[in-house]
Parts: structure tokens; sequence; C-alpha cells
């Protein structure tokens, strides 16, 4: 049976597409850094210590997962802070830095190293944010976050045209405004919500709509 594959899934969005692809029968393998946090609720397989951010944590996962490929990714990881104009310290630029090397950096390095596991037919979702969107920024601020998830947007688009030849699909998923950890749980929906439409997302992407950028709820967003 064919192995999902959900990258970052100790908590919040992540841990929820777990929990609803268990529920569902799907063979799942999730990664954590250090906390296991809900995972050991779930029957998925587990792979502990996967720092995405680190090149030798990568090649472990890709090691863990020779015999069981997987043709549906998820990179869900990512880290969101908050920096303010007038006020960029060295921290500042130290977390904006940080927000790139995880929310664009290693998606990309995580993908290319599970690419020659990939079978044709196989889907590449990447979480990334509407907060990444030119055409959406009507607030400012959050420096970091904004430009790591537009960097993430335009990584997906070229990954997508990429990988196109090897018939590899690729979706860029904004989840919507979810109650987690990096929202203080603030938003509109919870965790379940969000995973329910990143499935069915993920249920819908193939070649022909691939590189496109979607609302978890099925609506196209603007880059
Ligand atoms: N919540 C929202 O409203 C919202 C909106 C738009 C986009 N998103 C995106 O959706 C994704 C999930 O967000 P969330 O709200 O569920 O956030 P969250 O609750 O803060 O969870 C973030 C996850 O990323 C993992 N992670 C962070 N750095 C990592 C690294 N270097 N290596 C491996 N795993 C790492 C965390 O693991 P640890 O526990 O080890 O830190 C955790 O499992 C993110 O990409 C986020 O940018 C969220």
């Amino acid at each position: 049976m064919a192995t999902k594959l959900v990258l970052g899934a100790n908590r919040g969005i992540g841990l929820a597409v777990v929990e609803q692809l268990c529920a569902a029968g799907e063979t799942v393998v999730a990664t954590c850094r250090s906390e296991r946090g809900g995972l050991d609720q779930t029957a998925a397989r587990v792979i502990e210590q996967i720092d995405l951010s680190e090149e030798q944590s990568r090649q472990r996962l890709v090691s863990e997962l020779r015999d069981s490929p997987p043709d549906w990714v998820l990179f869900n990881a990512g880290v969101l802070s908050v920096e303010q104009l007038g006020t960029l310290d060295e921290a500042a630029e130290a977390n904006i830095r940080r927000q790139f090397e995880i929310n664009a950096l290693a998606p990309l390095m995580t993908i290319q190293a599970l690419c020659p596991l990939l079978a044709v037919g196989s889907r590449i979702g990447i979480l990334t944010s509407r907060m990444g969107s030119m055409a959406d920024n009507g607030s400012g601020g959050y420096y970091g976050y904004r430009m790591s998830k537009a960097a993430v947007n335009a990584m997906g688009r070229s990954l997508a045209m990429d990988l196109r030849d090897q018939g590899v699909a690729v979706a860029l998923l904004h989840p919507g405004f979810v109650r987690t950890q990096m929202t203080g749980n603030r938003g509109d929906i919870d965790p379940a919500q969000a995973a329910s439409g990143l499935i069915a997302r993920m249920a819908a992407l193939e070649i022909t709509n691939s590189g496109r950028f979607w609302h978890a709820n099925g609506e196209e967003l603007p880059w």
C-alpha cells in the first residue's frame, strides 16, 4: 500500500492531518523533532529527531523511507516570528534568517532529497501562507514570515515545472487561519477543519493543475 508522509507532524495542523489519514486507514509516516506530541495516539509510523533544516536529518529520513517510498508528501513544518520596522535588531535578523531556513529552504532541500524515491503520479503539498502573497498584503509587517512564504511560493512554482517530466505534481497550500500554537490559538478554524481541506486538495492534485496556490477550502489564491 502507498505511504503518505507528513513532515513536521507532532502538533497543530500536521498532527490533525496524520490523525485523519490514520482514521481513514491510510499507511502514514510522520516526522517530528524532539517531541512526539499527539503522534503517540495515532497509528502512524513515527520517525523521530528529524530537524528538516539539517542535512543529516534529511539524509536519515531518506534512508528510513527506502523500503516504503511515499507517493504523497506534505511539507507542513513552519515557524513564525514577528518583526517590526524600526526595531530590526540582530535578534530580529536571526529570526528572519531562521524563517527562511525552515519555511523556504528546508522544503526545497527535503523534497530534492526525497525525489529519487518518488514514482510517477506522486503528489507533493507544501504548506505556505496567503501572508506570502503580494496581492493579498494589505497590512504590512511580518517581514520574515511574509518573505519566507513568498520565497516558498516561488520555489514551489519552479518545483512544479521541474518535476512535471517525472510525473510528480506540486501544490502550494494555505490552510486558513487556524487555531494552533503558531497563532496563539487564535483563528477562524480548528486544525481538524484545515486538515480535511488540505487532504481534499491533495486528492484533487494532478499534473494538469500542478504549481497552483490553493486555500484549503478550494479557493485559488493570488500570488
Ligand atoms: N495556523 C495558521 O493559521 C497558519 C496559516 C497559514 C499557514 N500556516 C502554516 O501551516 C504550517 C503548520 O502550522 P501550525 O499552525 O500547525 O504551526 P505549529 O502548531 O506551530 O506547528 C509547527 C510544526 O512545525 C514543526 N517544525 C518547526 N520547525 C521545524 C524543523 N526545523 N524541523 C521539523 N519540524 C519543525 C514543529 O515541530 P516542533 O514541535 O518540534 O517545533 C511543529 O510540528 C506551517 O508551515 C505554517 O506556516 C499556518
